[in-house]
């Protein structure tokens, strides 16, 4: 699919998390004190949306059943098994851009 235009850097600040449907898929943007990571909107465990649960640090936590996530590297962490599906993300003029598969 490509390089999707997601939202301005400057309005995901750091601590914060959002979704979205980019190329028809639905995508997490979490900004972890100053790193932006995309995700697709999905808990690998029971497929709940990850945007409805909290992010605490580099911690993103399920809202759900609370499972938790290392969101630099996309790891499960408790439990340690897990892995969320990460794209790739870049910023271009300003502009939070997710590679779409
Ligand atoms: S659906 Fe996310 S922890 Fe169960």
């Amino acid at each position: 699919m490509g390089w999707e235009p997601a939202i301005a850097a400057e309005d995901l600040w750091e601590g914060e998390l959002t979704t979205m449907t980019l190329g028809g898929q639905q995508v997490l943007l979490v900004n972890a004190d100053g790193e932006i990571r995309a995700f697709e909107d999905r808990c690998p465990h029971l497929g709940s949306r990850l945007s409805e649960g909290d992010l605490d640090g580099c911690t993103l936590v399920c809202g759900k059943h609370l499972w938790e996530f290392d969101v630099l590297t996309g790891k499960g962490t408790n439990p340690g098994d897990s892995q969320l599906t990460l794209y790739e993300c870049r910023v271009i003029d300003g502009t939070i851009e997710v590679l779409i598969p």
